[in-house]
């Protein structure tokens, strides 16, 4: 990923003159309600807003303009785009995550993804408030977080995994050692001790590359209280198990699965992509000791993100991972406004981490104990 540009080095002129030279793109970049904005060719360009994607009636002047804007955006943070690498991330200067693609990769015209960065990262009870997930639910996530249980975050592109795995880093004790590893940094953590590491891609020559797997791998020497790696894809599962089984608890990631099961299998293929040859129970083993926990996101198809399940993994029996929901998304259907109604609820399963949350003395939410109470109390005489 292209180098931090920090904002606040640069004076107001020159801010100004960078996002004029963004061209017919400037108004929808500063729109702070929009989350997206898509360029595919010069007279397509689109937009996100509350998770609906819209056309705009912006075009630039000609295929020239959109590749003179991409060069420009490109070039400010030092990186380049053209025929020998068609195909570049990049930032813009307030952080937001930059994607281009140029012929001959891109078919019909240059292509240009900005995912908006968010000065004002959604919080708990933005999420609470969006219907994404219960008081309840975060009151269960928090406690766990901070009873170092290893969590995974899984769904799609763009169902809210980073802003979630945000939230649940938040909720990291303030005197902990958290270092993070991202392909692009995204994360905003308010805790004081916090190391940020970012990945290289390769260079021009194909060189230099530092990949989240070696990131990983140094994290461990960087006695860290709890890593927190942007989003699992390859090889740096393996090591991350692997450190979640040998004492460093309480890591959280996220990955791309749409399902928890498939996030399962997702982090199987992920540890053979590692190198090693390791049969398959071995995997699973590894996997079933190692995470704790998977919340599921979800984006229904009115644009609304949700947790759709939290579910416990609980072992193994003979070859197959087993798993118990905790908190399950119970759809309604579609209202008559198109909007997607149901509840997210508890199953009613207790979760065996409650045991240990309890155990670890960390505050229980009231929320989390109305729905799941200390047993321990309710054995205490007098009860
Ligand atoms: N719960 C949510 N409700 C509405 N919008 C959300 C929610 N979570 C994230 N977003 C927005 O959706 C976009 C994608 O979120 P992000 O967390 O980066 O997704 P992912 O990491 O899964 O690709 C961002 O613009 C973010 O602000
Ligand atoms: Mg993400």
């Amino acid at each position: 990923m292209a180098e931090m540009v920090n904002a606040s080095e640069v004076s107001q002129d020159e801010l100004a003159r960078y996002y004029e030279a963004l061209g017919p793109i400037r108004d929808l970049v500063l729109d702070e309600s929009l989350t997206e904005v898509m360029v595919n060719g010069y007279e397509n360009i689109y937009v996100e807003r509350n998770g609906k994607i819209l056309l705009t009636d912006r075009k630039f002047d000609d295929e020239n303009h959109l590749l003179r804007v991409i060069d420009f955006i490109v070039s400010a943070v030092g990186r380049r785009i053209d025929f020998r690498s068609p195909m570049v991330d990049a930032r813009l200067l307030d952080g937001s995550r930059v994607n281009a693609v140029i012929s001959p990769i891109a078919l019909d015209g240059p292509m240009l993804t900005i995912r908006k960065f968010s000065r004002d990262p959604y919080q708990s009870e933005d999420l609470v408030n969006f219907g994404t997930i219960t008081t309840e639910a975060v009151g269960f996530l928090k406690a766990c977080v901070m009873a170092r249980a290893n969590i995974m975050i899984s769904g799609g592109t763009g169902t809210g995994k980073t802003t979630l795995l945000n939230v649940a880093s938040s909720f990291i004790p303030p005197d902990e050692r958290i270092v993070t590893i991202e392909d692009a940094a995204e994360l905003q953590l308010h805790q004081e001790h916090v190391c940020r590491m970012e990945s290289r891609p390769p260079d021009l020559n194909g060189e230099n590359k530092v990949g989240i797997r070696e990131l990983v791998i140094n994290a461990l020497r960087m006695r860290p209280d709890r890593i927190v790696v942007g989003e699992c894809r390859a090889g740096e599962a393996l090591d991350m198990l692997q450190a979640m089984n040998t004492g460093h608890d309480g890591s959280l990631t996220t990955l791309h699965a749409n399902t928890t099961r498939d996030a399962m299998s997702r982090l199987e293929t992920m540890v053979l992509m590692a190198g090693i040859d390791l049969p398959t129970k071995a995997i699973r083993q590894q996997v079933a000791s190692a995470v704790d926990l998977v919340v599921q996101l979800s984006r229904m198809r009115d644009g609304q993100r949700k947790v759709t399940s939290i579910t416990e993994i609980t072992g193994m029996e003979g070859d197959t991972i087993t798993m118990q929901e905790i908190f399950i998304y119970e759809s309604h259907g579609i209202s008559k406004e198109g909007v997607m109604t149901g509840v997210f609820r508890p199953t009613g399963i207790r979760p065996h981490i409650m045991d240990k949350l309890f155990a670890a003395g960390v505050p229980i939410p009231p929320e989390l104990s109305r729905v799941f109470p200390d047993r321990r109390a309710s054995e205490r005489p007098g009860h």
